[in-house]
């Protein structure tokens, strides 16, 4: 520490070797604590995400007169029913959760009662149009400061009607903010997707009895069912293992166990692009949990060498990046992203964090011929 600053010290390591179970899923726990919050009945949610976004999400359900009960990593959901969230007594704090901004917009379009929703710093400088304009083509009234910026304040509305909507961005956050809109509108919602995305709201839906169709870039479901309670144990995060599979390839002699992953086909783009790499990770013990497949991810250390990253992988690996960006920096030869627009808006600029941090650790380094 110096002067309150905190000061890392990095230095060559070991190898890494052994077993670890990463973190609870984000996403995945998102969406748990939002649908067991609009269920009729308790749900149990286990391997929960102990993070700040996922735990400003629980805390607007409880704002919203949810009793949600936490026991380590565990929560206990009191279900309210789809019609049964209470208004709340003043704006509702996101803190630096995307998902949980743009999902609870989608959410809280259909209410009887009106709301804001307002963010951190960052939170408050990322695009909500995109969830705004579908929605606002459904009846919502939502506004926004200019530039579809957060604070979002939101109308009571009772009369939403369900649409098709084609979106241009590929993202899970718009497409699950339109369908839980669409469990509060007359008739079907329909959402087709310009490159398939997670599609960890379908399957929780599906899980939570709500009648949905949907296959790889698109979801049609209508309104007024219901939600039944029901547990999730959700998989480890992906997005954590990332930077464990990245580490135990670079480093020789390493060789780590990850256990129990999601494996959601939407989000190990990164293990595919690890292996046109050279990385040497294998699959052991696939299985299913909280309605996801898993499995337990064996790597050691391998030589890696520099990729055309296939732009359809983009997608599927928009989290891991950060991660890729660091083995790129260590693998022979040059690697090459394109189509990752959407890493600049993200939480942070990661394209530009990025750049910031491996130029750091290699000072020398020259300027990368265009910009990704
Ligand atoms: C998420 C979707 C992705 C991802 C984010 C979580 C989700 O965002 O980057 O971390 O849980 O739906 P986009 O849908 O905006 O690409």
């Amino acid at each position: 520490m110096s002067g309150g600053r905190l000061d890392w010290l990095a230095g060559a390591g070991t190898p890494l070797r052994g077993e670890l179970s990463v973190p609870g899923d984000k996403s995945v726990s998102h969406r748990a604590v939002m649908l067991a919050a609009l269920a009729e009945g308790n749900s149990r949610i286990t391997g929960f995400l102990e993070g700040e976004d996922t735990r400003a999400t629980a805390a607007i359900f409880q704002r919203l007169g949810v009793r949600i009960e936490a026991e380590g990593a565990q929560r206990y959901v009191h279900g309210v029913g789809l019609h049964g969230l209470q208004p709340p007594s003043g704006p509702l704090d996101c803190g630096n959760a995307g998902t949980g901004m743009r999902l609870l917009t989608g959410l809280l379009a259909g209410q009887g009662f009106a709301s804001e929703l307002v963010g951190d710093a960052s939170l408050s400088r990322r695009p909500m149009g995109r969830v705004i304009e579908p929605l606002r083509r459904m009846g919502a009234e939502i506004d926004s400061e200019p530039g579809g910026l957060p604070p979002l304040r939101i109308h009571a509305n009772n009369d939403l009607q369900g649409i098709v909507f084609e979106s241009q961005i590929a993202s899970a956050q718009i497409k699950s903010a339109v369908l839980l809109a669409g469990l509060y509108a007359a008739g079907e919602t329909a959402v087709r997707e310009p490159h398939p995305t997670r599609d960890y709201t379908e399957r929780m839906l599906e899980a939570f009895g709500w009648p949905i169709t949907f296959g790889p870039g698109w979801a049609r479901l209508s309104g007024g069912h219901r939600l039944r309670a029901t547990d999730v144990d959700v998989p480890a995060d992906f997005s954590s293992a990332a930077f464990f599979l990245v580490a135990a390839s670079v480093i020789p002699g390493s060789e780590l166990l990850l256990r129990r992953v999601g494996m959601n086909p939407r989000r190990t783009g990164l293990l595919a692009a690890l292996r046109l790499m050279g990385a040497d990770i294998t699959e052991e013990k696939p299985g299913e949990q909280g309605g996801e497949p898993v499995a337990d991810l064996r790597v050691r250390h391998a030589r890696l060498r520099g990729i055309l990253v296939p732009t359809d992988l983009v997608p599927d690996m928009i989290d891991e990046f950060p991660a890729l960006f660091v083995a790129a920096a260590l693998a022979e030869g040059r690697t090459v992203v394109s189509g990752a627009a959407e890493l600049r808006v993200k939480e942070s600029d990661r394209i530009a964090v990025m750049t910031t941090g491996l130029r750091a650790w290699a000072p020398g380094s020259k300027k990368p011929p265009t910009g990704l």
